[in-house]
């Protein structure tokens, strides 16, 4: 196995949790550097995401959906991305020195608020486009599971209408830019006036305010017989009441987390779902990213020992993705 002196060092310093629970739970620790298997990779990290999923996880919520016994100090991150410091013998599609972002969920060799991550090679590609390290640690788990929504789920196809409800946040702004690569026609319904600019600027054909527009006569404007599809991100009412602007014989997906879990129409098809992590994924997102200017919206980033105000700031109102700086 291939090792720089970096990854030579034993331990590394990582925000972790000596039990489950508030934001004052995260604690920056000195920890071993994760060991790597035959098919593994170790990556240095520069950047980490926040996820609106990490709050839930940090309270223990992640223990029942992933079935296996939590060890501490457990380290918090599903997604992020630096340099490949050592690979496992089997690894073929990468090496030392390449720049890569890497998702894994509930990682058992510890997550991405750390300078080290082990992860199965399949997890972790180059980085595509010009992202910058931020933008690319920000982007897997929320753009794989907005991929996964569109292509697998609602199966869109070029010419279909769709409705992002929830635009403006981390799967909506991407959701929105792949819909249009895949030649939908997008109705998004961002969150304040600041949401609507974002999504419109990231080429919305029509971008309202679900916090205070009349969501249902825009949709009606848009498409006069009904949304073929919808991928939802958030709940609530108002969600219920602008998924009565999709069409019989429509689709909706929204992914597991969405609270409360959104309900259909009649003769409205729902499904909820998991954002898939595969290579064969990931070079298909790449892919989609390469094929124009692509923007992945970084609203604030922290140094990682300001983990827990990342958490709080995701609580208050902003745009696309919250990203920790690891030095
Ligand atoms: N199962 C999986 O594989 C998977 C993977 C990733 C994420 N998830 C889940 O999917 C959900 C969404 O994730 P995310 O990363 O996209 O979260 P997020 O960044 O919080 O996005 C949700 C967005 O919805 C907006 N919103 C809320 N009410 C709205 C309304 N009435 N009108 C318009 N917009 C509204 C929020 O804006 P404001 O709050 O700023 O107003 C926010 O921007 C979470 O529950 C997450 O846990 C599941």
């Amino acid at each position: 196995m291939a090792q720089t002196s970096q990854a030579k060092a034993q331990t590394m310093q990582a925000v972790a949790l000596d039990k489950f629970g508030g934001p004052e739970a995260l604690k920056i620790q000195n920890l071993p550097i994760p060991q790597i298997e035959a098919q593994e990779v170790l990556i240095r990290l520069e950047a980490a995401g926040v996820g609106a999923w990490d709050p839930y996880e940090r309270e223990g919520g992640f223990v029942e959906i992933v079935g296996t016994k939590p060890t501490f100090p457990y380290v918090l991150g599903t997604d992020g991305a630096g340099t490949i410091a050592a690979v496992g013998k089997d690894v073929k599609r990468l090496k030392e020195g390449d720049r890569v972002y890497a998702a894994a969920l509930a990682n058992p060799k510890g997550g991405f608020y750390a300078q080290y991550a082990a992860v199965n090679a399949d997890n972790a590609s180059l980085i595509p486009g010009d992202l910058t390290i931020e933008q690319a640690a920000v982007l897997p788990t929320d753009a794989l599971t907005a991929l996964t929504g569109l292509g697998k789920v609602l199966g869109l196809k070029s010419g279909d209408s769709l409705m992002v409800y929830g635009a403006s946040g981390g799967i909506g702004h991407l959701a929105l830019q792949l819909a249009k690569r895949l030649g939908a026609d997008v109705f998004a319904i961002a969150s304040g006036d600041d949401g609507v600019q974002l999504a419109k600027k990231l080429g919305a054909d029509r971008a309202v305010d679900g916090r205070g527009d009349d969501v249902l006569k825009e949709a009606k404007e848009f498409a006069p017989n009904g949304i073929d599809a919808a991928l939802v991100t958030a709940g609530g009412e108002g969600t219920v009441k602008a998924l009565s602007a999709i069409r019989k014989g429509g689709r909706i997906a929204y992914p597991h987390g969405v609270m409360p879990e959104p309900t259909a129409p009649d003769d409205v098809a729902i499904e909820a779902y998991d954002g898939e992590i595969s290579p064969a994924f990931i070079d298909r997102l790449n892919a989609l990213i390469d094929s124009g200017p692509f923007e992945v919206h970084v609203d604030r980033t922290f140094r990682l020992e300001d983990a827990s105000k990342a958490h709080q700031a995701l609580t208050e109102h902003h745009l696309g993705k919250i990203a920790l700086r690891i030095e």
